[in-house]
């Protein structure tokens, strides 16, 4: 097997890999060079898809604060968001902001200039950013993507999956196996620090926003490495994806439309969201979903409507360029027909628990973005603070490494040899495996029984029946594609947001549970590891 060695190695290059990568390289020593390893295209990932905008509470917007920006996340956080936390994410929002302005990122400016910011729900003051209109990400993400490619300090490797990591038995991280489906290679990458910047598991659900990347492989590897979990039953659903089928994901209506006064409707034009919450459009991601979803249980819809016509058509379009272009693809005019819109799994508030630093519980294991869970969004994420948080935990975890001398050793763990030798071995006889057939299965019992609204019976059917699709999921360690280690992936994954949801009896944020519809006065945290290859829920 090949093998290479780093001083750092930053898997995933959405808007934290890439941060992370120009922030590593420009503040710490490192004498084995930096490497960012990434499964598909360059750059290809959730942040290039994020609309809505980017929180930034800057010194110049003189109607917002860092205290009401940290009460509105910790309110939405429904106890669990750990308050200093979310009081450094937020304090340290205008220096980031400044830095990515001097990077070359365009967020919208308004005729004088000025940066303008829009409203989003739970948010009690203008305060989110937006570039390229609704193309928020995209935007930021190829300012990066410039960046990291013109630097030459920075190594990349593209279509290559990270598949394991190389912890030794003292809990070290010594690196990573990487595999590149074109040419069927395995390479064993030594570094001292590794950073997973993998992002979330969307596509866990049938009906996602997230691309065909998101599968959690950043959490099943560092659960398999002995790292804890956290929060894994949080699961956001947004309330708005356009409810067309037939591709990978569905398209994500920005919330940022309701932000401006769109209003949500039944097929006749009659609004519901009165009868939810008194901040009808703008009430939390979680409680627009859930009413959304009641609406059509109760009524047998596959989807309800988005009404924006009440938004100046000028407006609408230089505000919102892509959704009315991708509206207008399907028929819809934006500016007087009535948008289908349903929910779909978004965000994942779990993760592998980190500080503000990035540190896991495994040393040398950094975690950053949306798969890390830091404790900002708690039990439900506010809107747009998540590429805030990829931003500021890329920055700090670049800071902290400042202080280190990354010289990675030159002989491999005995222990971990052990680990790398699995993939040296002759392939198990290949057996033909329908991973289309799995990952859709997986898809439905997690949306069925793993979903909006659970329950105790609902939650034991669905471990059942993933328990059921793991036996036939043949592979063990090694796998013959790309596709196939994902699964594997989505599979530990899926497992792991089941089991926590049924551990968890009660509802808080984003976890409804029918047959516990209470929210406890006790904020508990769940969180999990594995030990002697079993699930293990820690204090
Ligand atoms: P990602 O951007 O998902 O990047 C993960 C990277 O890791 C990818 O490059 C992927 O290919 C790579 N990777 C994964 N596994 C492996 C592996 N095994 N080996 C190698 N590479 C791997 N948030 C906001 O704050 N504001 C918004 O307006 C907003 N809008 C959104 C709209 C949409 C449609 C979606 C899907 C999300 C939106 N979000 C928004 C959420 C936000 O975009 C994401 O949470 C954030 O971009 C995550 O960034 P990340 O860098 O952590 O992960
Ligand atoms: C959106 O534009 O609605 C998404 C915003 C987010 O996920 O933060």
């Amino acid at each position: 097997m090949k093998y290479s060695k780093y001083s750092a190695v930053i898997i995933g290059s959405g808007i934290a890999g890439l941060y992370s990568a120009l922030k590593i390289e420009q503040h710490v020593n490192l004498p084995d060079g930096l490497l960012l390893v990434t499964k598909s295209q360059f750059g290809e990932s959730n942040s290039k898809y994020a609309q809505g905008g980017m929180v930034g509470v800057l010194k110049e917007n003189k109607k917002d604060s860092t205290s009401s920006h940290i009460s509105d996340t910790i309110k939405a956080g429904a106890g669990l968001s750990d308050f200093n936390t979310v009081k450094f994410i937020s304090e340290n929002s205008d220096a980031v902001v400044k830095d990515l302005l001097k990077l070359g990122v365009e967020f919208d400016r308004d005729e004088n200039n000025e940066l303008t910011f829009t409203l989003e729900a739970a948010h009690s003051v203008n305060r989110v950013l937006h570039a390229g209109g609704d193309a928020t990400g995209r935007v930021i993400e190829q300012t990066l993507c410039e960046r990291v490619k013109e630097n030459p300090n920075i190594e990349i490797y593209e279509n290559y999956n990270a598949i394991e990591l190389l912890v030794n038995s003292n809990s070290q991280c010594r690196g990573v196996i990487v595999f590149n489906e074109t040419t069927q290679e395995y390479e064993t990458i030594y570094s001292s620090v590794v950073i997973l910047a993998t992002g979330g598991v969307g596509q866990l659900y049938k009906y996602t926003t997230n691309p065909s990347g998101a599968t959690g492989d950043g959490i099943a590897l560092a659960y398999n490495a002995g790292a804890v979990l956290q929060d894994m039953e949080f699961v956001q659903f947004h309330p708005t994806a356009l409810a067309f089928d037939g591709e990978e994901n569905r398209f994500l209506i920005s919330e940022a439309v309701r932000g401006e006064g769109a209003k949500l409707c039944d097929a006749d034009g009659i609004e519901f969201m009165y009868k939810y919450d008194e901040r009808k459009e703008l009430a939390p991601r979680d409680i627009v979903t859930r009413a959304i979803f009641n609406e059509m249980l109760e009524k047998k819809l596959k989807n309800v409507y988005l009404n924006a016509s009440c938004i100046d058509s000028a407006k609408l379009s230089k505000r919102f360029p892509n959704i009315s272009k991708k509206c207008a693809e399907n028929g819809i005019d934006i500016s007087k027909d009535f948008i289908p819109v349903a929910p779909a799994a978004h965000y994942f508030m779990g993760g592998v628990k980190t500080n503000i630093k990035g540190e896991t519980s495994v040393h040398g294991l950094y975690a950053i973005g949306e798969t890390a869970s830091t404790g900002l969004h708690g039990a439900n994420r506010l809107a747009s603070n998540s590429l805030l948080e990829c931003v500021v935990c890329a920055y700090e975890t670049a800071e902290y490494l400042k202080n280190s001398t990354l010289v990675t050793p030159k002989q491999i763990d005995a222990d971990i040899k052990a680990l790398i030798d699995k993939y040296s071995e002759e392939d198990e006889i290949p057996e033909d495996v329908n991973i289309k057939e799995l990952k859709q299965e997986l898809q439905n019992i997690m949306w069925d029984y793993v979903g909006i609204f659970r329950s105790e019976k609902s939650l034991r059917s669905g471990i059942e029946k993933l328990n059921e699709l793991k036996m036939k999921f043949p592979r063990k360690n090694k796998c013959l594609s790309k596709e196939e280690y994902e699964l594997k992936n989505m599979l530990t994954v899926a497992l792991l947001i089941a089991t926590s949801a049924y551990n968890r009896k009660e509802s808080r944020g984003a976890h409804y549970r029918l047959d516990y519809p209470n929210t406890n006065e006790e904020c508990v945290h769940s969180r999990l590891t594995k030990e002697e290859g079993e699930l293990n829920f820690v204090k």
